[in-house]
């Protein structure tokens, strides 16, 4: 299945976005590296059963990292959601930089569609800016993903599936834009596979669009019962400073700003809407939102 190209070494590959990323690079032959912390854990395991070359490591050794990247092609840059601001910052400048003394051809960092150019003064949205600066500086072929609201935090309990309702925080006419994360891999692939044309972009990806009220009719339809779709409240979201700068950034900041999805298409045929999504990759997280346990 490889090819005598040299690997793209994935960060993240055990988790959401470096897993798609590590499939869909597979699937277009690539060799994939993948810096994993436990080689033994399942997850691990199962990237290599699918051919993936596991380097041993973390964030916090730098070390490992600059031996995972020796004589890659190409980087895949994510950082788990957990990271104090200052942690994020520096690891994922550490790994932009080693990128560039390994002299790596292409490195694409995934940042976050809430990121937008400017600091947000919100500690858990302003590590990215912050990298995405750092990454545009540095004399290195470098492509930043900015992937919107992952279809997969919509189908999580905790907003009402369960009891027939569903808040979020839209009006019934107001849209935003959704990625499948399998689309993620899909649109990583695709940048990897041209270079020239995305070496030097920011690329904000979506794969849908749907608003309040799209939201209520897919999850009825999905459901097979009545879902009906509230706005959260003003309470909730001015009691919670995450919360309430997620709204303002879905109402006139850079989550307001949605992609041309025909664009997208073009970048990446496969591309799925939050419908089609419901039924297939997401269909085991969805029935347990509705409390119907696994499939
Ligand atoms: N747009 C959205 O809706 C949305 C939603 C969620 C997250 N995000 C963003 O997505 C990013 C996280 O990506 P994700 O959701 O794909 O992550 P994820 O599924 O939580 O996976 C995190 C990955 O990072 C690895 N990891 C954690 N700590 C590490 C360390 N110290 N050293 C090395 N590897 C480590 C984990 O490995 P182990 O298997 O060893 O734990 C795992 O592979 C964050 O930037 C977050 O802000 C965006």
């Amino acid at each position: 299945m490889t090819n005598d190209k040299p690997p793209i070494l994935v960060f993240g590959a055990t988790g959401r976005q470096g897993g798609a990323v590590a499939r869909a690079l597979r699937q277009a032959q690539w060799s994939v590296r993948a810096l994993v912390r436990d080689t033994a854990a399942p997850r691990s395991i199962a990237l290599n059963d699918a051919g993936v070359e596991l380097a041993q490591g973390s964030l916090e050794d730098i070390e490992a990292i600059r031996a995972a990247m020796k004589g890659v092609h190409g980087v895949f840059s994510v950082l788990p959601g957990n990271l104090a601001q200052e942690e994020e910052v520096r690891a994922g400048v550490s790994i932009a930089d080693i990128a560039v003394e390994r002299g790596v051809r292409h490195f694409v960092y995934s940042s976050g569609a809430s990121a937008g150019d400017r600091l947000t003064g919100v500690a858990r949205f302003d590590a990215k800016p912050r990298i995405e600066a750092h990454v545009r500086s540095l004399p290195i072929t470098a492509t930043i993903i900015r992937p919107m609201i992952f279809m997969e935090m919509l189908a999580r309990p905790g907003f009402g599936l369960e009891e027939g309702s569903y808040s979020f925080f839209l009006r019934p006419d107001q849209a935003m834009q959704l990625i499948a994360v399998s689309d993620i891999g899909k649109f990583v692939a695709a940048v990897f596979a041209d270079r020239s044309r995305f070496g030097g972009e920011t690329l904000k990806i979506a794969g849908d669009t749907v608003t309040g009220s799209d939201l209520e009719a897919v999850l009825t339809q999905a459901a097979g019962r009545p879902i009906a779709y509230a706005r959260f409240s003003e309470e909730t979201l001015m009691a919670n400073p995450d919360l309430g700068h997620m709204a303002a950034s879905l109402e006139t900041g850079p989550l307001a700003d949605h992609v041309d999805l025909d664009v997208m298409r073009q970048i990446n045929p496969e591309i799925i809407s939050f419908r089609s999504w419901l039924s297939g990759d997401g269909l085991k997280a969805f029935e347990e939102a509705l409390g119907r346990g696994a499939a």
